[in-house]
Parts: structure tokens; C-alpha cells; sequence
């Protein structure tokens, strides 16, 4: 993913820190937010913490930096969780406003939501 001053999105971003931070942020959001609190039980903090460095570990590599996702595919990582619509878009507002939070311009911001973006219908399961 280049732009046409042929920088990555990940360069453009800031590298790895700050996607690692605009991930954490995100999941403190959902964390802090009782429409998610139906994925928050039962979970130790290493399957957390797992899922976690996934998450920041398949933005990197989608963003175009030196890093590999190694885990597994997006829709058979999120079948069976019925999520909806309405999770979907909270979903996406937490992410928009950990991206505010950094400060990453427009331009990135929309580039960062679109790889999120991508996923969706292998991630939403109901209307
Ligand atoms: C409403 C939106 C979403 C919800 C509620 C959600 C929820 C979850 C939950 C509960 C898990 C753990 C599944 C399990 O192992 O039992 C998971 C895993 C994961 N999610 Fe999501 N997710 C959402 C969107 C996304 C998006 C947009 C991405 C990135 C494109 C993403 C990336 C991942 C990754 C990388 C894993 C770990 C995969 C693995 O264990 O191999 N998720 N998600």
C-alpha cells in the first residue's frame, strides 16, 4: 500500500509504535464499552494479550511494514460470534476515535479504516 510519494501507509502512520498504540487504545475503548461486553468474559489475559499482538501484527503487514500475521483467517476467527451490523459501526467509531486520539491525518485515518473495512463481510454475521 503506496502512496505516490511512495511511502507505506505504515511509514506514513509512523511505524510500528503507533499502530501498536492506536490498537491498544481501541480495545480500551471496547473494553470500557458495555455493547462489547458480551466478548469480554471468560477470556485469561494471555488469550487477550494474544489477540491483541494479532491484531497489531496483521495492520502492520497490511500497512505494508516488515511484519507477518500468523493467525488465522478473519472469517474463521470471528464465526459463530453473530456479530451485528450495529456492532460493526461501534466498532469502527472506537477505531476512528483512537486514530483522533493519535492524531493521524484524514488521509491515513481513511486508509486504516479501509483495511478494517475489507473484513467486513467476513466478520458481520447479522443484519
Ligand atoms: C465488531 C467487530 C469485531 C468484534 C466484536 C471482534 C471480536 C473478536 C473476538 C471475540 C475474537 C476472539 C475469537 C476467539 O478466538 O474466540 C476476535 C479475534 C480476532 N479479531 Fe476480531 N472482532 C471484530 C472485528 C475485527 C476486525 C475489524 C479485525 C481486523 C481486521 C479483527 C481482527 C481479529 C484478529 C486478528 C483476531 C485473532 C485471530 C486469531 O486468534 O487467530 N477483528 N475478534
Amino acid at each position: 500500500m503506496s502512496s505516490a510519494e511512495g511511502k507505506t501507509l505504515y511509514q506514513r502512520l509512523g511505524g510500528y509504535d503507533v499502530i501498536a498504540g492506536v490498537i491498544d487504545d481501541f480495545l480500551m475503548r471496547l473494553r470500557s464499552d458495555p455493547r462489547f461486553a458480551r466478548f469480554a468474559g471468560g477470556r485469561a489475559l494471555d488469550t487477550q494479550q494474544r489477540a491483541r499482538q494479532l491484531i497489531v501484527d496483521q495492520i502492520a503487514a497490511l500497512a505494508g511494514g516488515p511484519c507477518v500475521y500468523i493467525g488465522r483467517d478473519m472469517k474463521t476467527s470471528h464465526a459463530g460470534l453473530g456479530i451485528t451490523e450495529a456492532e460493526w459501526q461501534a466498532n469502527r467509531q472506537h477505531t476512528a476515535a483512537a486514530l483522533d486520539k493519535f492524531g493521524v491525518a484524514p488521509r491515513e485515518k481513511e486508509e486504516f479504516l479501509a483495511i478494517f473495512e475489507k473484513y467486513k463481510d467476513d466478520i458481520v454475521e447479522k443484519a
